[in-house]
């Protein structure tokens, strides 16, 4: 085969606003944090950020869990690490299914050999307390793997009180926090969370490619109560329990990297731990409570314009996710032509769905570096044109005039604050 590098110019993708369930535009510092030089895997410099990195997420997660660290890969690598670490084949997992992460769960803990008990809820609603409480009664499972924001169907399942019942029942508690965390509330100690991972792609505002996870001491025992250590770096010990079946998302061999022994397992993805550690720098700078507050504001303008537009909203709106709305797409109207209308007139882009939501409804998302007001306005003033376009009745002006409403009456907004607040400590080091 002959090629030709002109046949490949430089990689330039088109600017887009990334206004869909995630991945969204990364903040420009991310950027800038993951194009610095690359150093060794054992340079003092090195080994220095990733102890910053655990600090720094154990802010981010609201825990002081010692075993706080970057599983390498997409968020479901944190999921898979965790759900494979601490389960063994034949041991019982309850996953309570709300939506299309849920069957993720349920499939990554079925692919452990795990036992799995489902509930299931109607996409658009969340358990309550009480139904979480029997099922763990009547099947005294292991590990309750539950989704806490699911992007499939925008709900944001409560998470607090299920870490006590958990506890009453003898269970772990793991949730995935890839869509909530950063733009919802999330704290791991005080809700009694075992196990959590997460993604940078959403309210974090990074790249994918990096999963953040933290480890109750509860569960680490567990895990560590099975650690075996590769022949060739063997250190002596005496190998533990039944060997946790992937090598790469051995949690037992990763905490052995990550911490004081330094024990060679994969090599940390530099770039990828600089963006990680700038999300979460990032967000602490800003103030985990600011940056819910943030997401509440423009989640909430957003969906009032799309409603200002005559658009109807899915699901329970008592329990949406701040940082993502779904709505009907209108009767007679090609949802896929809009979305496609957005993206080429507009360089716009906004989610379609799965499962039982495909072709019913679009995802539209205001998180981590874009939620923000001019991206609100622009997505509303665009999807209006798009949607007259496409033959729809919308309200002339109705979806802006509703947003800016809403901003303007300050509900949502504790701070009364419209923008990505940044700190001038965020600014000068940024
Ligand atoms: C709740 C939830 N879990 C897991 C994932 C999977 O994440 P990734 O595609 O980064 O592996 C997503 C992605 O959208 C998600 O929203």
């Amino acid at each position: 085969m002959n090629l030709s590098a002109s046949d490949y110019p430089q990689i330039h993708p088109p600017q887009r606003l990334l206004m869909g369930p995630g991945p969204v535009n990364a903040d420009p510092r991310v950027l800038r944090a993951m194009s610095a030089p690359l150093i060794g895997q054992y340079d003092p410099a090195m080994t220095g950020y990733m102890n910053e990195v655990m600090e720094l997420y154990r802010g981010v997660f609201a825990t002081s869990n010692e075993a706080t660290l970057l599983i390498d890969g997409t968020s479901r690598a944190g999921i898979e690490a965790a759900i494979v670490s601490l389960v063994e084949p034949g041991e019982k997992v309850l996953v309570p299914i709300f939506g299309r992460f849920g069957h993720l769960l349920k499939e990554i803990a079925e692919r452990v050999g795990a036992e799995v008990v489902v509930l299931e809820k109607q996409w658009g609603q969340v358990f309550t307390l009480a139904e979480i409480d029997r099922a763990l009664r009547n099947e005294k499972p292991k590990v309750l793997a539950l989704v806490q924001g699911d992007t499939s169907t925008t709900m944001n399942q409560p998470l607090d009180g299920v870490g006590e019942l958990c506890e009453k029942h003898g269970t772990l508690f793991y949730t995935d926090a890839t869509a909530s965390l950063g733009g919802n509330p999330f704290h791991a100690d005080s809700w009694k969370v075992d196990a959590a991972t997460a993604g940078l792609q959403k309210c974090l505002g990074g790249p994918s490619g990096s999963a953040p996870i933290t480890l109750s001491d509860r569960a680490v025992e567990v895990i560590r109560s099975r650690r075996h250590v590769e022949a060739g770096i063997d250190d002596g010990s005496t190998p533990q329990g039944r060997r946790i079946s992937s090598n790469y998302f051995d949690v037992a061999m990763i905490l052995d990297y990550w911490g004081p022994q330094r024990l060679n397992h994969h090599t940390e993805a530099t770039s990828m731990l600089y963006g990680a550690r700038e999300c979460a720098r990032l967000l602490l700078a800003e103030g985990i409570d600011n940056a819910v507050a943030r997401h509440r504001l423009h989640g909430a303008a957003m969906a009032a314009g799309l409603t200002g537009l005559g658009l109807r909203i899915f699901g329970d709106q008592s329990h949406r996710m701040n940082n993502v709305v779904a709505v009907h797409i209108p009767d007679g109207v090609d949802g896929e032509a809009v979305r496609t209308g957005l993206l080429e007139d507009y360089g716009i882009e906004i989610g379609t769905s799965f499962g039982p939501l495909h072709g019913v409804v679009w995802r539209i998302g205001t998180m981590g570096y874009n939620a923000r007001k001019d991206a609100v306005m622009l997505t509303l003033a665009a999807l209006e044109q798009v949607l007259r376009r496409s033959g729809a009745q919308v309200t002339a002006g109705g979806g802006v005039g509703a947003a800016a409403e809403q901003y303007s009456s300050g509900a949502g907004d504790r701070l009364g604050r419209s923008e990505p607040v940044i700190t001038p400590e965020a600014e000068a080091t940024g």
